[in-house]
C-alpha cells in the first residue's frame, strides 16, 4: 500500500517539475494531543511568531525501532475534504546514518541544530525540547505547489523481538504552501 502511493507520487515528481519561486510555509493549524504516558510525562508544542517550539519529558529509553509515518494529504477545491497523496515510512533510528541524503534526513537535520533532540538510538529518558525552530527554512519539495495541506506525523516504537508496535505520539500540521 506504502509502496503504491509512494511510487505514484514518485511519477508525480518527474511529471510536474514546477520551481516554487517563495517558499512561504503558513501554519495554521498544529498539535501534538495524543501521545503514550508510559512514554512521556508530558508533550507541549506551541508556535510563536512562526517559530515551534517543543518540549517533552521522556520517561522510557527509545531504542532501535523507532519509526515515523508520515502522510501528506491536499485540501480538495471545491471541497472541504483532503486527500492523501503522499505516505512514508522512516526508521528514525538509522535516518542519520544513512548515506543517502534524501528531503527528510535534510528535513531533520535542521531540527537537531534548534534543540537537544539525541541524534541515535538508544534515546534515554530525560527533558527534551526544541526552541525557536524557524520552519520556513524548511526544504519544500517540489511536487508540493501552493495550496493548503494537512501533514501528519505518527511516531511508533516497534519491538524487533515480536514486532509489536507501541504507539508512542501524533503531531498533525495544517498548512498553507504561497
Ligand atoms: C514534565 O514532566 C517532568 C517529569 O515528570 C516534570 O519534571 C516537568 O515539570 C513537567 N513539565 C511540565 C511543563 O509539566
Ligand atoms: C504505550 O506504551 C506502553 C509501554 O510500552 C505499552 O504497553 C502500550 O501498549 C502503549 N500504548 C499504545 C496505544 O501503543
Amino acid at each position: 500500500m506504502a509502496k503504491v502511493v509512494l511510487s505514484i507520487s514518485m511519477s508525480l515528481i518527474c511529471l510536474i517539475i514546477v520551481p516554487i519561486p517563495t517558499n512561504k510555509i503558513l501554519l495554521l493549524e498544529s498539535q501534538c494531543g495524543n501521545f503514550n504516558r508510559s512514554y512521556f510525562s508530558n508533550f507541549t508544542m506551541f508556535v510563536k511568531n512562526s517559530q515551534m517550539n517543543m518540549e517533552f519529558f521522556l520517561l522510557r529509553v527509545l531504542v532501535p525501532g523507532v519509526t515515523m509515518d508520515i502522510e501528506f494529504f491536499i485540501s480538495m477545491q471545491n471541497s472541504y475534504g483532503f486527500q492523501k497523496i503522499f505516505q512514508y515510512t522512516l526508521d528514525m533510528c538509522s535516518l542519520l546514518a544513512q548515506r543517502r541524503n534524501n528531503m527528510f534526513k535534510k528535513w531533520f537535520a535542521t531540527f537537531f541544530d534548534s534543540g537537544n533532540f539525541k541524534k541515535y538510538c538508544p534515546v534515554e529518558p530525560n527533558f527534551y525540547y526544541l526552541k525557536n525552530y524557524n520552519y520556513n527554512t524548511l526544504f519544500i519539495p517540489k511536487f508540493l505547489y501552493a495550496g493548503k495541506y494537512r501533514v501528519k506525523f505518527d511516531m511508533n516504537q516497534l519491538r524487533k523481538i515480536d514486532g509489536v508496535r507501541y504507539f508512542l505520539v501524533g503531531c498533525a500540521f495544517e498548512v498553507e504552501i504561497k
